[in-house]
């Protein structure tokens, strides 16, 4: 391990832990009075950020968010609870793992709305990239969680080549000379 690694903080999974609860009113659904999903994909980013903000106590800006899948309609007047942790950190980066579940107040019933994975880089104000602690998972949980998230990143580095690649492949001949009268 070399010095800057040694001397790295560490934190805990539990302490990046962050909830948010909302309560779902007509200015957040559509025509069906169902949630909106860039509603429920904002709910989700912030509540994305608690966790990174206590985890790196700097700037964070949101770098990707993975595929979601809305599992289930979530209705005006449910409660949206939301919660994060950190996955896993890297040198400026971290993976996030956001869950939602959605409470209707009449009946109690809790169900599982939406789950989602965002990575959040730290920046200084000049929004220079920051390093940032270094994180301990701790139960079996949190190091299956860990060790997938790295598995992740690696699916996010190939599939950003491959489209990187693909915008090459399509450009036309010469992009620069298109734009000369
Ligand atoms: C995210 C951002 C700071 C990265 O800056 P950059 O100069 O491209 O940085 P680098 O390529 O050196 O990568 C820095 C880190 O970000 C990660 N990263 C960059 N782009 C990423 C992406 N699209 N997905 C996941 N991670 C990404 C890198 O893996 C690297 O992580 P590491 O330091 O832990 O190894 C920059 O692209 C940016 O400012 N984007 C806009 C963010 C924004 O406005 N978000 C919405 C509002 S918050």
């Amino acid at each position: 391990m070399n010095e800057p690694e040694k001397n790295r903080i560490v934190r805990t999974v539990a302490s990046t832990q962050s909830e948010m609860t909302e309560i779902i009113l007509p200015n957040d659904t559509n025509t069906l009075g169902n949630l909106l999903g860039g509603r429920l994909m904002h709910f989700i980013d912030l509540t994305g950020a608690m966790a990174a903000y206590r985890h790196s106590r700097t700037h964070v800006v949101t770098a990707a968010m993975d595929h979601i899948d809305f599992i289930r309609p979530v209705r005006l007047g449910d409660l949206l609870t939301l919660k994060s942790s950190v996955n896993r950190a890297f040198t400026s980066s971290m993976e996030v793992g956001v869950k939602v579940w959605a409470e209707n107040t009449r009946t109690g019933g809790v169900v599982h709305v939406a789950s989602a994975y965002l990575v959040f880089v730290a920046v200084d104000e000049q929004g220079r990239l920051q390093t940032i602690p270094a994180l301990q998972p701790e139960t079996p949980d949190e190091i299956r969680r860990h060790a997938d998230a790295l598995r992740r990143r690696e699916h996010r580095e190939r599939e950003s080549a491959r489209r990187h690649h693909e915008r090459l492949a399509t450009a036309p001949p010469d992009a620069t000379l298109q734009t000369k009268p």
